[in-house]
């Protein structure tokens, strides 16, 4: 190192063959040169003319290799060359210093694993809401017992997300939900609210439909629901009254609604859905009826009973228009309505407000309410 710095005032180029050629041929001129110097002392006459040529000859060949000696070798195309403001290769004065000696390599590392295709981005709707987001809207649109908005709230988690449950555990969610419950106490409403909230296409049978329809045709038509809804990265099936396309098989005298059984186990294994995540929701008020096989491997299971007082206070108030009515009317409507289902209160809330409006008031009486309650006339 230290050498090389000393040195590199007298030797500024570098040497590359056609130079060390030049400077070769150089020397030898001027060594003939000189040789001819000598002899021409002794032969004048000849010998000057001769010196003269070959000085000559030297001296030209000296300039023409002189661009040649000057010339530098172009600057690599390392990042480090320097350029002009214009953007030209400066001619450096002398070669650049050599670069600093790079630091020891690290061993090296393993190559990188080959980019693994990206899977296949599930065509998804707006971001899910959040937990309690999802919480509070449920609230919003539902009045439930405790326990059946938890077990709600569980599935949804699940379903909003299905894919980053089987990455953490290494197995597919549990995918059936049992909603069981009276006629009119929010079995539909709950499924539908889920499909809404996490943007999952629901697939809805609907068993009284598919029989009169499409009678001896049910087999392939719940198949075709069952292939489509499983092209989906996510999707829910929903069986309203499930108890009786989906019965016990060995009740059950028909081969054709034994097979339906045998598609809807397969569903729940996952057999329509190998890419995605298909959730099936049976709703019934006759759990009992259901095939066991099916019932057993329903995981999630909300049970939506009847509303109790406060519940059917809490349902009016969610139907009924804000500040129309007089809250302290509702105890006594609460207490006439034992026994209604949230659609009967439904039922009741909208012919109350009719008759509200046909008698051209603009808020809901006591006195309407009470009209309204089958075998009240008047
Ligand atoms: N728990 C509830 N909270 C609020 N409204 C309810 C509830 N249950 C039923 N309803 C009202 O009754 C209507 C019908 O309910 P639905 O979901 O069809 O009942 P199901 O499917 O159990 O027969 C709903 O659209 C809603 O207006
Ligand atoms: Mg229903």
């Amino acid at each position: 190192m230290v050498v090389r710095t000393v040195l590199e005032p007298f030797h500024p180029f570098r040497l590359t063959p056609t130079r060390v050629m030049g400077e070769a041929l150089s020397g030898l001129y001027v060594a003939f040169g000189l040789g001819f110097l000598a002899g021409g002392g002794l032969l004048p006459d000849k010998g000057l003319a001769a010196v003269d040529l070959i000085a000559w000859a030297s001296l030209i060949h000296l300039l023409l290799n002189l661009p040649l000696a000057l010339s530098v070798p172009k600057p690599s195309p390392a990042p480090r060359a320097r350029t002009s403001p214009q953007g030209k290769a400066r001619k450096p004065l002398r070669a650049e210093p050599p670069p600093p000696p790079e630091p020891p390599l690290p061993p090296p590392e393993p190559p990188p694993p080959p980019p693994e295709p990206p899977p296949p981005e599930p065509v998804r709707g707006p971001e899910p809401p959040s937990p309690k987001e999802l919480e509070e809207r449920l609230e919003r649109a539902l009045v439930l017992p405790e326990r059946a908005r938890e077990e709600i709230l569980k599935v949804a988690r699940v379903m909003a997300d299905p894919e980053g449950y089987k990455r953490t555990w290494g197995m597919d969610p549990p995918r059936g939900l049992l909603l069981h419950g009276p006629p009119g106490t929010g079995k539909t409403s709950v499924a539908r609210f889920l499909a809404k909230e996490l943007s999952v296409p629901l697939f809805v049978v609907n068993p009284g439909e598919l029989k009169s329809k499409w009678y001896g045709e049910t087999e392939a038509r719940v198949k075709a629901l069952l292939e489509e809804a499983g092209g989906h990265p996510t999707s829910m099936v929903f069986v309203d009254e499930a108890e009786t396309l989906l019965g016990n098989r060995n009740e059950i005298q028909h081969e054709t609604s034994r097979s339906i059984v045998a598609l809807f186990l397969q569903g729940l294994e996952g057999f329509y859905s190998p890419a995605g995540h298909l959730f099936l929701v049976l709703a019934t008020n006759h759990p009992e009826r259901i095939d066991p096989a099916l019932l057993s491997r329903l995981s999630f299971r909300v049970e939506l009973p009847l509303p109790g007082p406060r519940e059917r206070e809490a349902i009016l108030k969610l139907l009924l228009p804000k500040g129309r009515y007089r809250e302290e009317d509702l105890d006594e409507v609460v207490r006439a309505t034992e026994g209604f289902s949230g659609r009967d209160l439904r039922a009741l809330a909208q012919r109350a407000t009719l008759r509200a409006h046909l008698e051209g008031r603009d808020t809901v009486s006591l006195q309407d309410f009470l009209a309204e309650l089958p075998g009240r006339e008047g």
